[in-house]
């Protein structure tokens, strides 16, 4: 069954961006001049999926204007003359059909995911994380979409990380079936590196088959007091296979202040406006 639907939780609190996060929703902050969010949407749009679920809580709402109709901005821009800005703008609205859903609380990743279940029904669905922004062609979750595919069974993406980061991901043990894609055998949220199973980072891409929404419900309350995705898919193997892919691309843990900034150097050194300047501000920067 062909993978039409997309999740992206964005109900979280943001708490490792404060104080920015105290009045705006991080998944608004921007790279350069594109909030983080809507580089996980295009990647979405970009594997040919068109209806999108972010899962928003309250505060939430600037995530919904900006993927609304702007008639005001759009009349401003129209009488100024500016088309480029203004077909920018009209294409943001007209991205894709994006539905919101509420988490009341925030309880965890699985808790959110939950919230989709009615949207998404009886079919294989993708979930896309808003704190790691992907750069890769294909996009990352195209790749997955690919290995579900072939396997018929959840696949959730992975990435070799230095062990002492491993604490805070999933990690995961798993027997490499072919190139890039592991059987999983097991799946620990954030360990200790001294007990991790491995330096296999599971990151926040999956397809998920429908199964996953009892195995949530099943799941215990884990670390830090919320579900764990980690234990929903411990669950989850005992009635399916699991495969985890390494994908080709390059990530950027947005959620964390220093891949923030790799993001922001990153981005700002394609960008077509301001490369230029960048390269140099930075190399002389640097030598000061
Ligand atoms: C979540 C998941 C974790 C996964 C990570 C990927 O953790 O719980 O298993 O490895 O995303 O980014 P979070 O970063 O939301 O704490």
């Amino acid at each position: 069954m062909r993978v039409r639907k997309a999740v992206i939780p964005a109900a979280g609190l943001g708490t490792r961006f404060l104080p920015a996060t105290k009045s705006m929703p991080k998944e608004m902050l921007p790279i350069v001049d594109t909030p983080a969010i809507h580089f996980v949407v295009k990647e979405a749009i970009e594997a040919g999926i068109d209806d999108i679920i972010i899962i928003t809580g309250r505060g939430k709402r600037a995530v919904e204007d900006y993927f609304d109709e702007s008639p005001e901005l759009e009349m401003h821009l129209e009488k100024k003359g500016k088309k480029e800005q203004l077909e920018m703008v009209r294409e943001i609205s007209q991205m894709a059909d994006i539905h919101y859903i509420r988490q009341k609380e925030p309880k965890g990743l699985p808790d959110a995911i939950l919230r989709a279940e009615k949207h998404v029904g009886d079919e294989p669905f993708a979930v896309l994380l808003g704190d790691d922004i992907i750069k890769s062609s294909p996009p990352c979750i195209k790749q997955l979409i690919d290995v579900f595919e072939k396997y018929n069974s959840t696949v959730i993406a992975a990435q070799k990380v230095p062990l002492v980061e491993i604490s805070k991901y999933g990690s995961i043990k798993g027997k490499l079936v072919e190139d890039r894609v592991y059987l999983v055998e097991d799946i620990v949220e954030k360990p200790k590196p001294e007990e991790a199973p491995s330096n296999v980072a599971s990151v926040g891409r999956y397809i998920f088959t429908p199964a996953i929404f009892d195995c949530i419900r099943a799941t215990p309350v884990g670390l830090n007091d919320e579900l764990q995705i980690a234990d929903s898919l411990t669950i989850l193997r005992g009635k399916e296979d699991i495969y985890a892919f390494e994908f080709i691309g390059k990530r950027y843990d947005i959620g964390d202040k220093f891949g923030y900034i790799e993001a922001i150097i990153d981005f700002s050194l394609e960008n077509k406006e301001i490369g230029d300047k960048v390269r140099d501000y930075l190399s002389k920067s640097i030598k000061c």
